[in-house]
């Protein structure tokens, strides 16, 4: 049996008030989702022995939310990750939007998708939970051209799996790259770094980047270099790692802050992209998508500043994101793969987090 539960999450400055919708399924699986910000709050999942842990960095309360700045959790729009010097050209007219990140923009803007209130509906049948969220984001916002109907559904299916389904329509022509920025810990949030979490991701290349995080264009194959992850390799095994050219690029991300490109991306198939294990606890997560591509950011910023989920700070490489996505700065780069959408088009994307135990 699967159900969804409202509770009250408190209320913000303008006066909306803010819900936390749970999410279960049958075999106690539960998602807590936000509909400030869209944001995945909890996900609760048991280990090898049957016990739960909750696997993503958060707070506790609605105020941890307003105030955060490493976007625990939240859906990202309407650009996700980072617009070169905060410019990008339509059919000949030239947009600016927010330098919020040095001069580049990152994640929306100041006021990007993470924090803005939106409506709710459940769409739950017998099988499964399902809570939808939409947000229109309207002509000018944070500088981007056209009303934007987005659309995000969160559902819960009885085989562990949260599925989040992403879908808009503009009136304009615009940019989009909508993702999700959970922080994973697979041994619980607050249980130390995950240096130790095994990853695999299914990409022969990764977009090198310069010194400000801004793809240089040139797709770069991982073969030798500790962007390799096709065999499972811990997290932490070469961050270190300074000697190769193509190392300069964990100096410039203090740390994996890139994007990979997935051998079977992009098209409308979903497919695996990435898997997780974590050895103590025995979780393992698999991430499918029907993106091109994945930013793996290894919590590099996390300064052990926010006060997080039952009085834990989270320090440098708690928590790591497989924020799936169209590439960083698509926008400036014709030869990526589009982030244009046209009036009469429909975006849609779709990402599964799918949890087991090895
Ligand atoms: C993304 C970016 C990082 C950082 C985090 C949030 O992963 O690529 O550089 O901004 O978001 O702290």
């Amino acid at each position: 049996m699967q159900k969804i539960n409202k509770k009250e999450f408190g209320q913000i400055a303008d006066g909306s008030r803010i819900h936390l919708y749970i999410l279960t399924n049958q075999n106690g699986v539960e998602a807590g989702i936000s509909n400030y910000g869209a944001t995945l709050v909890s996900l609760h999942v048991p280990d090898r022995n049957g016990r739960f842990a909750d696997v993503v960095l958060g707070y506790d309360c609605l105020h941890g939310y307003v105030d955060d700045k490493a976007y625990f959790g939240a859906t990202i729009g309407r650009y996700a990750n980072r617009i070169a010097g905060g410019r990008f050209s339509l059919d000949g007219m030239t947009y600016t939007v927010a330098q919020n990140n040095g001069k580049n923009h990152l994640h929306g803007g100041v006021h990007g998708f993470n924090k803005v209130v939106w409506n709710t509906e459940h769409v739950s049948n017998h099988k499964t939970s399902a809570l939808r969220l939409n947000y229109l984001s309207k002509d000018g916002e944070e500088g981007y051209p056209g009303n934007l109907a987005v659309q995000v559904i969160y559902t819960l299916t009885g085989h562990d799996e949260l599925r989040i389904d992403y879908t808009a329509t503009t009136d304009q022509e615009t940019v989009i790259n909508l993702t999700n920025h959970a922080y994973f810990n697979l041994a619980g949030q607050g249980a130390g770094d995950i240096l130790g979490h095994e990853l695999i991701l299914h990409a022969d290349r990764f977009t090198p980047v310069d010194a400000t995080l801004i793809p240089t264009g040139e797709l770069r194959g991982v073969q030798g270099t500790p962007f390799d992850f096709r065999q499972a390799t811990a997290i932490g095994a070469r961050i270190h790692e300074t000697h190769g050219e193509t190392d300069r690029q964990l100096l410039f991300g203090k740390g994996y802050d890139h994007n990979w490109v997935f051998n079977h991306g992009g098209k409308s198939n979903i497919s695996l992209a990435a898997e997780v294990y974590e050895p103590e606890s025995g979780r393992v997560l698999e991430v499918l998508t029907t993106e091109p591509g994945i930013q793996f950011y290894s919590g590099n910023f996390l300064d052990g500043t926010a006060r997080g989920k039952a009085g834990h700070t989270y320090n440098r490489r708690d928590g790591f994101c497989l924020e799936t996505q169209h590439f960083p700065d698509s926008p400036n780069h014709p030869e990526f793969p589009s982030a244009v959408l046209r009036p009469g088009e429909r975006y849609s994307s779709t990402t599964i987090y799918k949890f087991s135990v090895r």
